[in-house]
């Protein structure tokens, strides 16, 4: 089955934005523990600049990946930037000098964030911007939203979404405010909330009627990560029948599921990148899909 090749970010707004259905997760340009500069620096600075080779527009980020060490390739890979590139960072976490992940989603919080993003991305306006939610903050989420909304009028953000966000979290915001994409943990084998090292991270099941009938862009992360493992399922089968990866059927899987889908897959290895980016062009049958679930 064909699959719908570019999604629009911001449909229903004054200023649409519209991509390949397809980009990069920077967050394994970085050292172990997503801490310090990447094993490979060469590297991660040739599958950035491969991006625009493949087609990729959209690049995820977060100030807090290193911290500030994606965003600084970026600039260094693709500054000055191609007017088609979309980059989308995240604001409401901090790492701690023990490397740990803080929640840092109070009004200044965010606000040092953005300031932070737009310097280090050398950008004066970021394209979209997710408000990450840490599960259990201290900070009323509506309080963070309120925050976001004004940096947005303010022209430091052109479009607001939600990562980690539960289903509640998604309808309080859409009384707030446009939301223009959700960023949830979503694969093959990893289709719902679950918690990790003591974070709950919400899956995009919980919210994917939601994103449905309001139309928005749904970003899944560690799509790879919670699916690769098991070298035993059907994906396996699948990948076999037609002499790919599985990690090309996991995300062309994922990009079958919903239009309204755009995959991430991150990557340290460029022949992971151009491999994954494969996967854009692999046509998964109607059959295919039902024997997948
Ligand atoms: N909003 C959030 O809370 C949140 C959380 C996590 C991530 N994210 C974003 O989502 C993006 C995607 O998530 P992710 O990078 O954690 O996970 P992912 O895309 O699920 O997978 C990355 C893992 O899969 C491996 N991999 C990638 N391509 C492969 C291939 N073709 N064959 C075999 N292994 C492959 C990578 O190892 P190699 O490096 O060896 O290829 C890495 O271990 C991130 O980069 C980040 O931008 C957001």
């Amino acid at each position: 089955m064909s699959i719908k090749k570019t999604i629009t970010i911001g449909a229903n707004t004054t200023y649409p934005l519209t991509v390949k259905r397809f980009g990069y997760g920077t967050m394994r340009l970085t050292g172990e523990q997503v801490w310090g500069e990447p094993e490979n620096r060469d590297e991660a600075l040739a599958i950035l600049k491969a991006t625009s080779d493949n087609g990729i527009q959209f690049i995820d980020t977060a100030d807090f990946y290193g911290a500030d060490v994606t965003n600084r390739l970026i600039a260094e890979a693709l500054y000055p930037y191609n007017k088609d590139v979309l980059i989308c960072t995240k604001v409401g976490v901090a790492r701690g000098a023990d490397k740990s992940w803080q929640v840092y989603d109070k009004p200044d919080n965010l606000r040092a964030s953005i300031e932070k993003n737009l310097q280090t991305l050398k950008t004066e306006q970021i394209q979209l911007v997710h408000f990450r939610v840490m599960p259990g903050s201290a900070t009323p989420f509506e309080t963070s939203l309120q925050t976001m909304f004004e940096m947005q009028r303010e022209g430091k953000i052109l479009h607001i979404g939600l990562s980690n966000v539960s289903k509640e979290e998604l309808e309080i915001a859409l009384q707030m405010g446009n939301i223009a994409t959700v960023e949830n943990v979503f694969g093959y084998e990893q289709r719902n909330s679950f918690t990790t090292g003591g974070m709950e991270l919400r899956g995009m099941h919980e919210v994917l009627d939601t994103c449905v009938k309001e139309h928005i862009v749904m970003i899944p992360f560690f799509s790879l990560q919670t699916s690769l493992h098991n070298k035993e399922n059907k994906i396996t089968v699948i990948a076999q029948k037609y002499g790919v990866t599985n990690a090309q059927v996991n995300l062309a899987w994922a990009l079958h599921f919903n239009d309204l889908i755009l995959p991430i897959p991150g990557t340290s290895k460029l022949t992971h990148f151009h491999e994954n980016c494969k996967a854009f062009d692999l046509e998964l049958s109607k059959e295919d899909l039902q024997f997948l679930g």
